[in-house]
């Protein structure tokens, strides 16, 4: 048992994360008063602007027009001029940045804070900004999500149990309630926290200029699962297995799916093999892949075990890549399977164990990896093939330098 699960912990308004798991997780909303104190924001309104005109960064821009009907809202998508921010007006528009946390390391640490969580189900750290009266209207989302307030206030509306008359308002750009009738309403400052189910309609306002972090963890569907597990079986292997009819017999009826071609079929279907080893191995590259095409990314100049010693002696620290997760499960007393960004290992000794320091913290120097095991032939030989294939990289960040100041 980790520290979290045994100790308050000040940004789950001093519940255990074994309290806040047994009696909110996926059951009802928690609102916490200054969960995080002192904050300090890793990324100002312009900074964020900027990010929304780069290529490759996800975002939208909503804009809350006033009256009914399809131009009641307007949502536009990312990459955008930098001159557009200026010609907004001045009140009702949001900008929202998504997965922030790949891009910005510094937002990236905070979801240190909410590993009592697993891995594979965190999602992204959205970030909005709002001006007065802002806001993506009354809505659901099928995600867990933390509502972080950055500066200024937002005004926080939602549901105290679980929204069941879902319907939406017909040729609006967004997925707005038509009926939505607040059970709560509260408005939230710099620091403050709101935690939300799925499945929980809500609506914020911004009150003033605001940021909203929103740290969303996903929940995949049984569609998605199942695609995940029938693409593993997409090897080289199955695809050289091809299907064969020498005995092909002259017939009647050349529409006729016949009953030898079904019978072959059949078989090679149920050469699938669907036992809890092939299904754990899918899940776990499945959860360790970010979003499907997302790949680590090797460095431009490979390390060798030397320079990485000397680096990890000299202090210097080492970064996780946001774009996949570290994951792993046991495959006997000794040794663990771990994947990250649909990579695979076998590991044990201290291999194994610096894969689960690895999967507990984002940032690491030697004291987080521990001596005695990061500077083992063994513990070197990996921690440099990780970095070498994109998955760790030597960082100028101390550990969690923009949140660790919390009540
Ligand atoms: C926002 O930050 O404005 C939207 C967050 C949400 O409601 O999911
Ligand atoms: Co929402």
């Amino acid at each position: 048992m980790n520290g979290a699960m045994k100790n308050g912990l000040p940004w789950l308004g001093g519940l255990t994360a074994g309290a806040f798991l047994r009696d909110y997780w996926q059951k009802k909303p928690l609102l916490i008063r200054n969960a995080f104190s002192g904050v300090r924001e890793p990324l100002s309104p312009d900074e964020l602007a900027g990010l929304a005109c780069e290529g490759g960064v996800e975002s939208r821009l909503i804009c809350r027009k006033g009256g009914t009907g399809r131009k009641s809202w307007s949502v536009d998508y990312g990459p955008f001029e930098e001159d557009l921010f200026s010609r907004l007006p001045e009140k009702r528009w949001t900008l929202l940045v998504q997965e922030v946390n790949r891009h910005v390391p510094e937002v990236a640490t905070l979801l240190d804070h909410f590993s009592f969580v697993p891995n594979w189900r965190v999602d992204d750290v959205m970030i909005s900004y709002a001006t007065d009266g802002g806001g993506v209207g009354p809505h659901i989302d099928s995600y867990d999500v933390f509502l972080l307030q950055g500066l200024g206030k937002r005004r926080w509306r939602y549901h105290q149990k679980k929204t069941t008359r879902v319907t939406f308002i017909d040729n609006l750009p967004l997925r707005i309630l038509e009926h939505f009738e607040p059970e709560a309403d509260e408005v939230l400052g710099p620091g403050d926290m709101l935690y939300l189910p799925p499945g929980f309609a809500h609506d914020g306002v911004a009150v003033g200029e605001c940021t909203t972090y929103s740290i969303g963890f996903r929940a995949p569907n049984r569609a998605e699962l199942t695609a995940a597990f029938v693409r593993s079986f997409a090897t080289a292997d199955a695809m050289s297995d091809l299907y064969e009819d020498p005995d092909l017999q002259a017939g009647s009826e050349p529409g006729e799916l016949t009953a030898a071609a079904r019978e072959r079929v059949r078989e090679m279907i149920r050469r699938i093999d669907l036992g809890d080893d092939a299904i754990d191995a899918a899940f776990a590259r499945f959860a360790s892949i970010l979003k499907p095409g997302h790949t680590l990314e090797a460095p431009r100049r490979m390390l060798t075990v030397a320079q990485v010693k000397e680096r990890l002696v000299r202090g210097d620290a080492l970064v996780r890549s946001e774009e996949g997760r570290f994951v792993f499960f046991p495959s006997s007393k000794l040794t663990i399977n771990f994947f990250y960004g649909g990579h695979q290992e076998a590991l044990k000794g201290s291999a194994a164990n610096l894969a689960r320091v690895v999967s507990r913290h984002r940032i690491l120097d030697l004291a987080a990896l521990g001596k005695s095991t990061a500077l083992t032939k063994d513990g070197l030989l990996v921690l440099t093939r990780w970095i070498n294939n994109g998955a760790l990289s030597f960082t100028t960040l101390g550990p969690l330098p923009c949140y660790g100041e919390t009540r």
